[in-house]
């Protein structure tokens, strides 16, 4: 008999108990093992719940018992998870966490510790949700060299998003249906201005290219400025907008993680992802493009995957899975967002054409002259952040207001 235990039993920890109870048979056939639930740490009683009498509060209980092999840590935040996590390997018992924060600000550090330890810390749930992503990086795909991710990588803006644009319905509405299904972080701020995503990216970051990226080196801007109006105009111009968590392997052969609103076009399978679904397309030498999709939030998406990284576990008894990556403070591995180029959206007071195409050199697609009289057009070239700043100025220097740009997501 093994024994697992689950730390913190909020959305995501209640889904790992009752998946594990519901397919316990399948489970243990798939493990070839008896297993038992035997505690939950939480701070908070669940007196009507099942699982009641597997309620524990001090983490030492966990700690201290030889048969608890695996822990699965759904607390979320980097404190005190971090502690307990850190016990729990040096321990010698494996984690599997879906705690994006934590893995996106100790990740390094919590991958040593399990090598040193012989055992594992996994992460697949901390990306994605449902959607298998981390193992296909790190042993699937593991024979390519990658140059680029982007992705659809937070559920509740998404939600947001489509909710908004498809059923008219306002922000505030759409936020408390995400929360209420879930989707939403304890504080929805980490949704809405794009950190949990910058997180998300991260992680891919720090496994595709093999070094610590910590979420404060990436430009990271979220979804409150995006207007209903732009998404209707980039609709008729055949683009989505959407929330886009991307890193980039340069030339001088940096990467250039970034989040932000992004206007993906119709025949980019991003631009097809709705709802709480996110999509993660993957760049390599061998595979050419490959493309992830499913459920990115929710409690039994992600519980899946946190039981998929246990079941792993206990399968694998103590092998210790080799998956790291370096853990190093530099950043200078990191380009600055100034080198961002792309093609632009742009939505301008009233303008005329000629005017803006001897600004920008040439537009793409056709112009929309709104009932308020502005203009919203393509730029036919990418422009890196100083050119955009320049184009802007000289719209400025012509009294031509800027009221709304998006980048173009590269195909
Ligand atoms: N709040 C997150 C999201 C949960 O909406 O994607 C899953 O990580």
């Amino acid at each position: 008999m093994e024994k697992l235990a689950v730390l913190g039993c909020g959305v995501v920890g209640s889904g790992v108990v009752e998946l594990f109870e519901k397919n316990k048979q399948l489970i243990q056939k798939r493990c070839g093992k008896q297993l038992e639930l035997a505690y939950i740490l939480d701070l908070r009683d669940f007196p009507d719940k099942p699982y009641a009498d597997k309620v524990v509060k001090d983490i030492q209980v966990i700690l201290n018992d030889p048969e608890v092999s695996v822990v699965a840590e759904c607390m979320g935040g980097v404190n005190p998870a971090f502690d307990f996590v850190k016990s729990c390997l040096e321990a010698g018992k494996s984690v599997s966490t879906s705690n994006k924060e934590l893995v996106a600000a100790k990740g390094d550090i919590l991958l040593k510790k399990a090598k040193e330890h012989d055992c594992n810390f996994f992460f697949e749930a901390s990306v994605g949700g449902a959607i298998p992503i981390i193992r296909p990086l790190h042993k699937c795909l593991a024979a390519n060299e990658f140059s680029a991710i982007a992705g659809i990588l937070n559920g509740t803006t998404n939600f947001i998003l489509n909710k908004m644009i498809k059923e008219n319905m306002d922000f505030s509405s759409a936020l408390a249906l995400a929360q209420e299904k879930g989707y939403a972080e304890k504080d929805p701020t980490a949704d809405i201005e794009g950190y949990d995503a910058c997180r998300k990216i991260c992680i891919l970051s720090s496994l595709a290219f093999g070094k610590h990226v910590y979420p404060e080196s990436v430009y990271t801007k979220g979804i409150r400025e995006v207007e209903l109006k732009d998404a209707k105009f980039c609709g008729q111009l055949g683009y989505s907008i959407k929330l886009i968590a991307r890193v980039q392997k340069l030339d001088n052969g940096k990467i250039l993680p970034a989040v932000l609103p992004m206007a993906v076009e119709e025949d980019n399978l991003l631009s097809q992802v709705n709802g709480v679904y996110n999509a993660i397309m993957v760049r390599g030498d061998g595979i050419g493009k490959a493309m992830f999709y499913g459920k990115g939030a929710g409690k039994f998406p992600t519980a899946s995957a946190v039981l998929g990284d246990m079941i792993e576990q206990l399968q694998l008894e103590h092998t210790c899975i080799s998956q790291t990556w370096q853990n190093i403070h530099d950043n200078s591995f990191i380009e600055n967002f100034a080198s961002f180029a792309a093609k632009y959206y742009f939505r301008t007071s009233s303008a005329d054409v000629h005017q803006l195409t001897e600004i920008f050199g040439e537009i793409q697609e056709k112009t929309i002259s709104t009932d308020e009289e502005e203009t919203v057009f393509l730029t036919a070239s990418p422009l890196n952040e100083r050119e955009l700043d320049k184009a802007v100025k000289t719209l400025a220097q012509n009294h031509i207001q800027v009221l709304a740009k998006y980048p173009v997501l590269e195909s």
